[in-house]
């Protein structure tokens, strides 16, 4: 049996993971505002340090796993994107390393996003903000952009930082120079409380429907958590600083050849 982490674990995703992992006879400590072991708010610098030194003391100070999945999406303010979904997430990769360090090859997944790299125009300046840890200076560029449309701005310059963050951190001596994998989950539209309120929206929801998908309807959270699994088990242990889209066509419609590209150099 292992002990794995998992962020977001009341609902969505993050509550297919742990049911998956629970079902393979795990220990999950979940992490949420609600319905959790550790009840703690992300959005805030207490609510990130106390999740880890719970989750550290209901562990044991060994985690052989960590799933990062908890986030907000538009409509909801993009000052509270940016709080959970970019600065709650590393908190809690940064803070809860040297547990996964601890244990025997751990490994931890990021639930990034397709919108990283299929909403256009997401300023540069706000994913270095992000990039640098600097909270305030990123919700002062978030609130940049009027109201709704600093969700979006937020959303997709936090997924592209997070991944980008893990890319750098993955392969150095603090992640899988200690054993650890670190990889990035690129979901497209997943039927979940967090989607269904974007649909919702007046303003989301018809930019929501009309977004290209060519494998046409949503996955479902369970069709994620098999992906999440795996990325934790020991057959992907060679997967190292990956971000894989599982968005259903949309990344390949709409950007084909934008990766995977050569790069140039003098000899
Ligand atoms: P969900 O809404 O079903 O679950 C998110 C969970 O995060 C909830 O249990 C919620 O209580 C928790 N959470 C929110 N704010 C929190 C805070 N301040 N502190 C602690 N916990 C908090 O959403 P879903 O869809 O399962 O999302 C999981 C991740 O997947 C998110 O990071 C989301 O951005 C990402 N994602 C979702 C997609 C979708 O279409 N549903 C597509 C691409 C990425």
């Amino acid at each position: 049996m292992s002990t794995y982490a998992i962020s977001g674990s009341a609902s969505g995703m993050g509550a297919a993971t742990r049911k998956k992992l629970e079902n393979d006879g795990h220990r999950v400590i979940g992490i949420d505002l609600r319905d959790a072991e550790v009840i703690a708010d992300l959005s805030t610098t207490e609510g990130r340090s106390s999740a880890v030194s719970e989750t550290i003391r209901l562990c044991g100070g060994a985690l052989d796993g960590l799933v990062t999945a908890a986030g907000v999406g538009p409509p909801v303010p993009g000052e509270l994107i940016a709080r959970v979904n970019y600065f709650g997430s590393v908190a809690l990769l940064e803070g809860l390393r040297p547990a996964l360090a601890q244990a025997d090859k751990a490994s931890a997944v990021q639930i990034g996003s397709n919108s990283s790299t299929t909403s256009p125009n997401l300023p540069a300046e706000l994913v270095e903000a992000y990039l640098n840890g600097n909270e305030e200076e990123s919700v002062r560029l978030v609130n940049l952009t009027p109201r709704p449309f600093d969700s979006a701005i937020a959303y997709g310059a936090a997924k592209l930082a997070v991944s980008r963050w893990c890319r750098r951190a993955a392969v150095g001596d603090a992640w899988i120079g200690q054993g650890t994998t670190l990889n990035v989950i690129a979901p497209g539209p997943v039927q979940t409380p967090l989607l269904q309120m974007g649909k919702d929206d007046d303003d989301f929801g018809p930019l929501l429907e009309g977004f290209p998908v060519p494998a046409g309807e949503p996955a479902t959270a369970e069709m994620l958590a098999d992906w999440i699994v795996f990325l934790l088990s020991p057959s992907a242990r060679f997967a190292c600083g990956s971000v894989i889209f599982v968005d259903g066509g949309t990344d390949a419609l709409l950007r084909a050849d934008a990766w995977p590209e050569t790069f140039y150099m003098e000899f």
